[in-house]
């Protein structure tokens, strides 16, 4: 080999390397962010990174662009080990044009996104970007285009993960929103489909960038982020941590994470932690700590819907995805948000062939026209669909109450789960004893010589007669009414047993989900 060849390929190799220069670099830590290969040190196994289309270069000639060609054109792609598996990563160089998308590095994420539909290996995405490259024009929104149509094809095949940590504004957003997971650094990255400007300028609305697309709102009101950072290294770390609770693929099966916590440890605690008042809070992520493996669940979204709690964790040594009403906030009632919320967990636990176990404590759907303008009708139809469609094994666990509509949609016998307990509190009926005794004895109540104390009465006998877990079990909806120190070993015993479950859905190209 020619020595000189060997000299170029350093230099071009080295200046790669650089990006946009130290004094960028230096503004980009000044900020508090890393750079681009700091971050991928960093996600990756150490050692394990291989770059590709390091030598790749810009093609424009606009506005002088040929006289500032930078080797990579700051995109860092290629394929590296997490936890010893294959994935596949680009990440953004904001040093480089502000890390905007050109026609050829649009192609570098292209190529790997096709190997990694090959290969079925996650996609992982870092991004810090201004967005389209302004000089390349329509080249660029192609490029972002055949970016959007990956996703979507890769969505259901490989899991896909994007970080965002810096600016990604306008259509650019969109890649990031197709894919399974959005992580969010706080004050450092910002996401908006217009920015503060331009909302300014057409509808007149003061905002900060911070309020409109920051790490918080987007965890908390928006629901576009699911997990929120507080800086660059713990971004990657949860990210890393996330990784160990998905399959590589749609056919892969998640690895098991071996643990000393006994299948059949009772926990004599859970008897007393569901409140005797059945209109008493408690927190259901204490229930669920103390079923799964190691008291460690790896909760998704936890800032957004917080009446509805999905997350990972191990039973046994396999992941699970699990969904569950909160009773501490809004009583666990469903409404939009905690629908979309669901929706979304279930249907990705579903593609990727992990278990789904529910505790369902649900008073029905949160009433008010806030509610009933914003479509909780078909929102409330995507839980729904989302729990009847999955074919995954099903559990579900009744902790208290199960009425109405909410009753049907949270992982009932009906929607074909496959195992459904309730503990002895359970409460399942059409409605609460309170409004079903006000619909079915108003007028007599009303001619009641002694109103309250026949209300009483009848709330009594109403809870006797429904608000219990025994008429279900009488028919079969409930499979069996456990204490609740048995959950973990039940519910364990119950995965094992459907370890090899098949189910299937009609021939069809594809359901039409209420969108
Ligand atoms: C080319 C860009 C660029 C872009 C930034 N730069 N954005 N170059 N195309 N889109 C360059 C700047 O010229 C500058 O170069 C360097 O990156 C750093 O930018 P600064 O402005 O100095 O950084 P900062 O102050 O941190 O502001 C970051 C920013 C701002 C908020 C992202 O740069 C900005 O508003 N950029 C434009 C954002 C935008 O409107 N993009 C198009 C969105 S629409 P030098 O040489 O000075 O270092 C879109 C469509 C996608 O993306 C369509 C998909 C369907």
């Amino acid at each position: 080999m020619s020595a000189n060849r060997v000299e170029e390929l350093q230099h071009r190799h080295a200046a790669a390397e650089q990006g946009g220069g130290r004094e960028r670099t230096d503004r980009q830590h000044r900020e508090g962010k890393l750079s681009a290969r700091e971050r991928m040190e960093l996600l990756l196994d150490e050692g394990t990174f291989e770059e590709l289309d390091k030598l790749v270069r810009h093609r424009c000639h606009n506005f002088g662009m040929q006289k500032s060609v930078i080797d990579g054109d700051g995109f860092v792609t290629g394929y590296g080990l997490i936890h010893g598996r294959e994935v596949f990563v680009f990440a953004q160089d904001f040093t480089v044009f502000g890390g905007s998308l050109s026609e050829a590095n649009a192609q570098k994420i292209v190529k790997l996104m096709d190997l990694a539909l090959k290969t079925g290996a996650p996609i992982l995405g870092l991004n810090d970007s201004g967005g389209a490259r302004i000089q390349e024009g329509v080249v660029s929104l192609a490029g972002y285009a055949d970016i959007f149509l990956r996703n979507t094809l890769a969505s259901g095949v490989v899991p896909q993960i994007s970080a965002i940590m810096g600016p990604c504004a306008g259509g650019a957003v969109y890649s990031p929103a197709l894919t399974d997971f959005v992580f969010m650094v706080d004050q450092t990255s910002h996401m908006f489909v217009t920015g503060p400007d331009v909302i300014k300028t057409v509808t007149h609305e003061d905002v900060s960038k911070e309020e409109l697309g920051g790490a918080m709102t987007h965890n908390s009101t928006s629901g576009v982020a699911h997990f929120l950072a507080a800086d660059d290294p713990s971004c990657l770390r949860s990210i890393r941590e996330l990784m160990t609770f998905l399959p590589q693929n749609n056919l892969d099966g998640v690895s098991r994470v071996p643990t000393k916590d006994p299948e059949n440890r009772a926990d004599p605690e859970l008897d007393t932690l569901i409140p005797e008042e059945s209109n008493q809070p408690y927190d259901i992520k204490d229930v669920i700590s103390r079923v799964v493996d190691d008291r460690y669940f790896f909760e998704i979204a936890e800032h957004f819907a917080r009446n509805i709690v999905i997350g990972f964790g191990r039973l046994g040594g396999e992941t699970v995805g699990i969904v569950a009403n909160q009773p501490a906030h809004l009583a666990g009632c469903l409404d939009i948000n905690s629908s979309t919320k669901g929706a979304r967990f279930v249907r990705f636990c579903d593609a990727f062939q992990i278990p789904i176990l529910t505790f369902e404590d649900v008073p029905g759907f949160l009433p008010g026209t806030a509610q009933e303008f914003g479509g909780i009708i078909r929102h409330g139809a995507k839980l729904l669909y989302a729990y009847a469609e999955a074919t995954v094994p099903k559990i579900t666990v009744i902790t208290r109450k199960a009425y109405g509509g909410a009753y049907c949609v949270m992982g009932s016998k009906h929607l074909r789960t496959d195992i459904n307990f309730a503990y002895p509190t359970a409460e399942i009926a059409v409605m609460g004893p309170e409004g079903a005794v006000n619909v079915l004895h108003r007028r007599e109540l009303q001619h009641d010589s002694n109103p309250d104390e026949s209300r009483r009465k009848r709330i009594e006998e109403y809870r006797d007669r429904f608000a219990n877990p025994f008429v279900a079990a009488e028919r079969g909806y409930v499979d069996d009414v456990i204490e609740p120190r048995e959950t973990r070993p039940k519910v364990i015993h119950a995965l094992q047993m459907l370890a090899n479950k098949t189910d299937t859905m009609p021939r069809k190209k594809h359901g039409n989900i209420p969108l």
